[in-house]
């Protein structure tokens, strides 16, 4: 278990960034991209952000994804499986970084093609608590002409990275700017935040 947690990890130490491929079996990625696409057939997944600060319009010009939130509290039997995975990188984060993690919240998010996330950070106040991002595909069989790539912007540049199924990606909330390219087919994610509250 713990040797799959060291990319994320050193990753993180060296360039405020890791990611591992076959994070999670396909099996499981298999499980939980077929919870996604119920719930989107339920109707249950809505656009992010909205009423708040932002109209639906303008939030159209910035992200495009459908999202629902996992119930942490009554997760279903593979998000049971999903989040004790969290759990045992948040103990090994904790116990090697000196992080002080103690919750998460965790959405699906279903990129319909065309759909994209404009260049943003993911924690703009303080207060909210957001210390890490951790981004989950679930695509079977990706393509790099399929698009909706990842793109972080560091300090060194920019690292492309393609949203294949099993593959996680982990970075400091606070200060990796970042941005999901046009989805030229559905695609499919867990997206988190690990929080120190
Ligand atoms: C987000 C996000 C990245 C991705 O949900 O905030 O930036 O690759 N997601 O889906
Ligand atoms: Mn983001």
């Amino acid at each position: 278990m713990e040797e799959k947690f060291e990319p994320l990890i050193q990753g993180i130490l060296d360039e405020n960034f890791g990611t591992a491929a076959g994070f999670f079996d396909a099996e499981l990625v298999a499980g939980l991209r077929k919870n996604l696409l119920h719930r989107h057939e339920d109707g249950a997944m809505h656009p992010a952000g909205v009423g708040k600060h932002f109209t639906f319009q303008k939030n159209l010009k910035v992200r495009g994804d459908l999202i629902s939130w996992i119930d942490e509290k009554n997760p279903g039997p593979l998000e049971r499986q999903f989040l004790d995975q969290i759990d045992a990188f948040v103990q090994y984060l904790n116990r090697t970084c000196y992080t002080a993690i103690n919750g998460y919240e965790f959405h699906y998010a279903f990129y319909e093609t065309g759909s994209f996330y404009k260049r943003h950070l993911d924690q703009f106040h303080n207060d909210r608590g957001r210390k890490f991002s951790v981004v989950s595909y679930l695509n079977d069989d990706w393509q790099p002409e399929d698009g909706g790539e990842l793109v972080l912007y560091l300090d060194g540049g920019e690292k492309i990275i393609q949203p294949e199924g099993g593959r996680v990606v982990f970075f400091k909330a606070d200060e990796i700017e970042h941005e999901v390219k046009p989805a030229l087919r559905d695609r499919l994610s867990i997206a988190g935040w690990l929080l120190s509250l």
